[in-house]
């Protein structure tokens, strides 16, 4: 399939890989940093396009990738979905409820498809969890958890792991509850259900942006009455991933070397002698392209097939964003937050 490229950062070469190696071509690359350009164009054969472009190369396209900030997104979005181009959307869909309303508003409107980035939803290790949890050998779900540590932006002397980033510039910093717990919260919802209650505790490590959040740490109630909590840190050196579903017939825990490698599933019911593994060795760290690889393939599939993104729609992006924003709340006013119907669009 022919894809555009709106940002072509980090995460779009992975990206365009996926799309590569689906067969399919990169249209055009659009990027506001000339080496972001620079160095893309060396790898993909592609055209490198100005602003003013985009509205011609969305139309060349089968679907368009939005991997900018997720600060700047919003007339990118109405670039792409007023065409009724299909969409990929990296995660957070936007940082603030209101930007994703106007997103959720112009998907409405153009009656768009779209897929928001949550790509360890797809990885084999998850999805074997997720199958097996959802088999039921488990039982009714009891306490779910996600732990997840090691050095993420801003970690080290002077902050300076991983050089300069948006994530760190004052003026486009979200921080980590917003950015990346996304990932945690779609994870244990699809595990456990939806959550009733947040109460969370941040705590960030760069004096001048106060807003990048590097540790967040919550606990939450689901609707059905089991416990959820979640842990992560971009400040520790040492690295490590917990994810765990303990339900009321037994529980399987995924683990990973470093924040977000899932290694190997670990499981046991209350009818088996021993334990069992499963090893994966999926590794994020050393090969992030085969991770938003399998994002692509299901996308391309629905697309192709002509059937909706049950998995990672729109409505999962905002449901997630909506969660982010209550645990700040939490955060900030030092209570614990009702969620009520928070995940209904
Ligand atoms: N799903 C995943 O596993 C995953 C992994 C990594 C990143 N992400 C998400 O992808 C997005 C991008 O992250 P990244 O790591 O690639 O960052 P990055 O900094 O490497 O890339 C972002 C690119 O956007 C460009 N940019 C900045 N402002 C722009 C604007 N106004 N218009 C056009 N381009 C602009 C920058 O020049 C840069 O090249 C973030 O939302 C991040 O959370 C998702």
């Amino acid at each position: 399939m022919k894809v555009l490229m709106i940002g072509a950062g980090d995460i779009a070469k992975s990206h365009a890989r996926a799309v590569e190696k689906l067969g399919g071509e990169i249209v055009g690359a659009f990027d506001v940093s000339e080496n972001a350009l620079k160095s893309f164009k060396k790898e993909f054969y592609c055209d490198v396009i100005s602003y003013e472009q985009i509205p011609e190369y969305v139309e060349k396209a089968d679907y368009a990738v939005i991997s900018t900030p997720p600060t700047k997104r919003l007339d990118y979005v109405e670039m792409v979905l007023s065409k009724h181009v299909p969409l990929y959307l990296e995660k957070p869909i936007a940082t603030t409820l209101e930007d994703a309303e106007k997103i959720v508003a112009m998907a409405k409107q153009y009656d768009a498809k779209i897929i928001v980035g949550f790509a360890h939803r797809f990885r084999p290790a998850f999805v074997k969890m997720y199958d097996m949890v959802k088999s039921g050998m488990f039982g009714e779900p009891v306490n779910v958890f996600s732990y997840r540590v090691g050095a993420g932006f801003g970690y080290g002397k002077n902050n300076a792991m991983y050089g300069n980033s948006w994530r760190t510039d004052p003026k486009l910093a979200c921080g980590m509850t917003i950015e990346s717990v996304s990932h945690e919260f779609n994870l244990l919802t699809s595990l456990a259900g939806e959550f009733d209650t947040i109460a969370c505790n941040v705590k960030g490590t760069i004096s001048n942006v106060p807003q990048f959040d590097t540790n967040s740490t919550m606990v939450m109630r689901c609707k059905n009455g089991a416990v959820a909590s979640i842990m992560t840190s971009w400040s520790s050196g040492a690295g490590a991933n917990l994810k765990g579903y303990i339900g009321t017939n037994g529980s399987i825990l995924l683990r990973g070397r470093n924040m977000f490698e899932f290694d190997s599933l670990t499981y046991k019911t209350v009818d088996m002698d021993h334990e069992e593994s499963i090893t994966f060795n999926d590794s994020y760290d050393l090969n992030k392209d085969e991770v938003i690889y399998h994002v692509h393939v299901y996308f391309q599939d629905c697309l192709k097939n002509n059937k909706p993104v049950e998995i990672g729609g729109l409505s999962e992006g905002m449901k997630v964003l909506k969660l982010s924003n209550a645990a700040l709340k939490s955060a900030k006013e030092q209570k614990t937050i009702a969620l009520g119907d928070y995940y209904t669009l």
